[in-house]
């Protein structure tokens, strides 16, 4: 299959042709990134100009390419704007099927990486970093598959955040590899700001040639993509916006910032039943139940409000007990309106930087084999399956994952408490 792949997300971009995975030729941008509009089909000639010479293909150009790869961001919005309307136009006009690729991802591919996790970072500009994470799929030795976290769109930080971002997002102990370009001195400097434990690979030249790789793959194994579906992972928020704008990649952590995390009391209690109320797959307690580990010393029931309201909203809880160095995560849920903003990851974060101050080693929970959402919940999270339990799950009748979480001191100790 013939590919036409380019990158015009940065300076470092760049054009190839490739036959599958066979690099025809390949042509590195040598000037800024805000003349794509010109330099970008300069490039694609030249590229098709030095195929024709050395491989005799393509003849006819644009004419017998089969699939167009093409990265869309995050990176220079009028680089990604440029690319995504060349690959759209040349996808209309030659009827060609046409893949978009993440940057990170491309970044995440290129670098090759030994490690379960990997982290792309990129300058940003104006003192800001994108930051993907992306973890391997795993097998488990029962054959149940652990969902990969792809967070290939990523998030825009300031440098000082990124230590306690990835200690609260990352598994404890997860080998990791942050993965940088050899050009980009803001990313290769953050280095300083993270423990050794982290390993370091920078990429050098272009992207291109990981772009067609992930374009011919997705191609392959994935869902068929209309051309006019194409979306641009801007991710920062275009300087100039409508008031009503809600498109903003951003949100998370906007909503994040207005989160707060604290051990629930009494008076909670009737909020906290109306979230499970409205989450059938949480296991269904009575008042008491809560009531009782509320004042159980054992006990560690957190809830999760928005302080931007007044008064708070309620946003989600986890129940945990715990016994000597084991605690059992008993029950969580999140309100459908605040749901995958980041609550429950945060919900399990806190509780694992409190149970670990009470000495606590490992956590435990149960969960149905068919609440896949809340599995990758936990496999993120870095709980790893431990076994499973025939038809333990009544009404309707289910097998349970049991799955568990190893605590490791030296790693929490640098994870920040966001939440006194
Ligand atoms: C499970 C539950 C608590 C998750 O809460 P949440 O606040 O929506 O989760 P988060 O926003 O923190 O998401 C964390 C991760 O979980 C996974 N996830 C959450 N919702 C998901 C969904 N609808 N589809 C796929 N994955 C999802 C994703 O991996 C997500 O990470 P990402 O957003 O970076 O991709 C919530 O869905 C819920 O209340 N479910 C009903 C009750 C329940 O099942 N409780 C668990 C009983 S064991």
């Amino acid at each position: 299959m013939l590919i036409l792949a380019f990158d015009t997300t940065s300076e470092a971009g760049g054009v190839g042709v490739f036959r599958d995975h066979e690099c025809l030729a390949q042509i590195a941008n040598d000037g800024p990134a805000n003349c794509y509009s010109v330099s970008l089909f300069s490039m694609v000639d030249r590229a098709f100009a030095e195929a024709r010479a050395r491989h005799g293909v393509p003849e006819r150009g644009l004419a017998d390419m089969q699939l167009i790869a093409v990265t869309s961001g995050p990176g220079s919005f009028t680089g990604i704007r440029i690319g995504l309307a060349a690959a759209l136009g040349w996808a209309k006009a030659f009827d060609l099927p046409v893949r978009a690729v993440s940057v990170l991802k491309a970044l995440v591919d290129a670098a090759r990486i030994q490690t379960e996790w990997a982290v792309p970072i990129l300058d940003a500009r104006r003192g800001e970093i994108f930051v993907g994470i992306v973890q391997k799929a795993t097998q488990t030795r029962d054959g149940c598959h652990e969902p990969p976290l792809q967070k290939e769109h990523g998030w825009i930080l300031r440098p000082a955040e990124l230590a306690p971002f990835l200690s609260r997002r990352l598994p404890q102990g997860a080998g990791t590899t942050c993965v940088v370009r050899e050009h980009d001195r803001t990313a290769l400097a953050l280095r300083e700001t993270l423990s050794s434990a982290f390993q370091w690979q920078a990429v050098a030249g272009t992207l291109v040639e990981a772009v067609a790789r992930l374009g011919l793959q997705d191609y392959r194994t994935g869902k068929p993509q209309p051309a006019g579906s194409l979306d641009a992972y801007y991710i920062r928020r275009p300087d100039a916006k409508l008031p009503t704008s809600n498109t903003n990649r951003n949100s998370e952590l906007e909503f994040q910032a207005a989160m707060h995390i604290r051990k629930a009391q009494e008076d909670d209690l009737e909020a906290i039943m109306r979230i499970q109320g409205k989450a059938p797959k949480a296991a269904q307690w009575t008042v008491a139940d809560y009531a009782n580990l509320i004042s159980d010393p054992l006990g560690l029931v957190l809830i999760a409000e928005l302080a931007s309201t007044s008064p708070p909203t309620l946003a989600g809880f986890a129940a945990f007990h715990y016994v000597m160095d084991e605690a059992e995560l008993r029950n969580m849920a999140v309100d459908p309106a605040h749901q995958r903003q980041g609550v429950g990851r945060e919900l399990v974060a806190e509780g694992r930087r409190r149970l670990l101050e009470l000495a606590v080693r490992r956590i435990f929970l149960e969960v149905r084999a068919s609440n896949s959402v809340a599995q990758r919940l936990y496999f993120s999270a870095g709980f790893r399956l431990r076994s499973r339990r025939r038809d333990y799950y009544r009404d309707p009748p289910e097998d349970a994952l049991i799955l568990a979480l190893e605590l490791t001191p030296a790693r929490e100790a640098s994870a920040p408490n966001r939440n006194p």
